[in-house]
């Protein structure tokens, strides 16, 4: 398999965005997604770490759903433990509701909540503090690519988003070119190389080894029928997926690439 190459060094991630979708009747895919991934004697094992991050209402139904290979994250959280933030989770709720990470600064977030860099670093630390790996999300608009300014935008978000003290085991970086989410756009493997070319690079100046080993994920319309070929590029360690990963069925075709 073409993946095979990126997990040798480092085990990628692929996780679920459920975003504002998925009610009781759903927890039946986490059961379908777990019956998926046993290993049979004609299908291997998935090698990478699979993840999926439900609405803050069905994270401690997942989590009593004990679904074997199948780790829980959250979609936010406040950067501080508690107190008066009505509508508000705190990343140490998210860890007692059964999540293992949290997704942070997705760019639904940065724009229906004008979430800056310096928000997202906050809950970034948030993260830390409660012992949760921090997902953090960046990427570029459609207008932004148009007029050149991706690496610039990406490595700024980079730079801004992330705390010091980041290491491999407490934050992953997604990078998610606003304009293929939910579009059915991608860009194509040589962009999607080029920009975790330079994410990988800027990681390793700010963070050394840490950096060298972070997991950075793509995400943007990832789907069975490209997850083979852009789990191939370079630098790419994994997804985070969105519409596709509602459906088990649709999910565990992405999982393959790292069968
Ligand atoms: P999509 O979403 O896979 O539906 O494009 C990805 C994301 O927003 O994380």
């Amino acid at each position: 398999m073409a993946a095979q190459k990126n997990r040798l060094k480092i085990r990628a991630l692929v996780a679920g965005n459920w975003k504002m979708n998925g009610s009781k009747k759903d927890l039946s895919e986490l059961r379908k997604l777990a019956t998926a991934m046993k290993p049979t004697k004609s299908g291997g094992q998935v090698k990478a770490e699979v993840m999926i991050c439900p609405p803050a209402t069905l994270l401690p139904r997942m989590a009593d759903v004990k679904a074997k290979g199948i780790a829980l994250g959250g979609q936010d959280c406040h950067a501080n433990i508690n107190g008066a933030h009505t509508g508000d989770i705190s990343a140490e709720m998210l860890k007692e509701a059964g999540a293992k990470a949290v997704i942070i600064g997705h760019s639904e977030r940065r724009a229906d909540h004008n979430e800056s860099d310096k928000i997202v670093r906050a809950k970034v630390e948030a993260a830390h503090r409660a012992g949760l790996m921090a997902i953090m999300c960046i990427g570029e608009s459609l207008k932004q690519r148009k007029a050149g300014e991706t690496l610039k935008v990406v490595q700024g978000q980079l730079r801004g988003s992330l705390p010091d003290g980041c290491t491999a085991k407490n934050t992953v970086i997604a990078y998610e070119p606003v304009w293929a989410i939910g579009s059915g756009l991608t860009p194509s493997v040589e962009q999607v190389g080029e920009v975790h070319t330079a994410l990988r690079k800027a990681l390793m100046r700010r963070f050394g080894d840490e950096g060298a080993k972070t997991r950075i994920l793509y995400g943007g319309s990832v789907k069975p029928a490209n997850a083979e070929e852009l789990m191939a590029v370079p630098h790419v360690n994994g997804a985070l997926v969105g519409g596709a990963s509602l459906k088990a069925q649709d999910f565990y075709g992405i999982l393959k690439a790292y069968l």
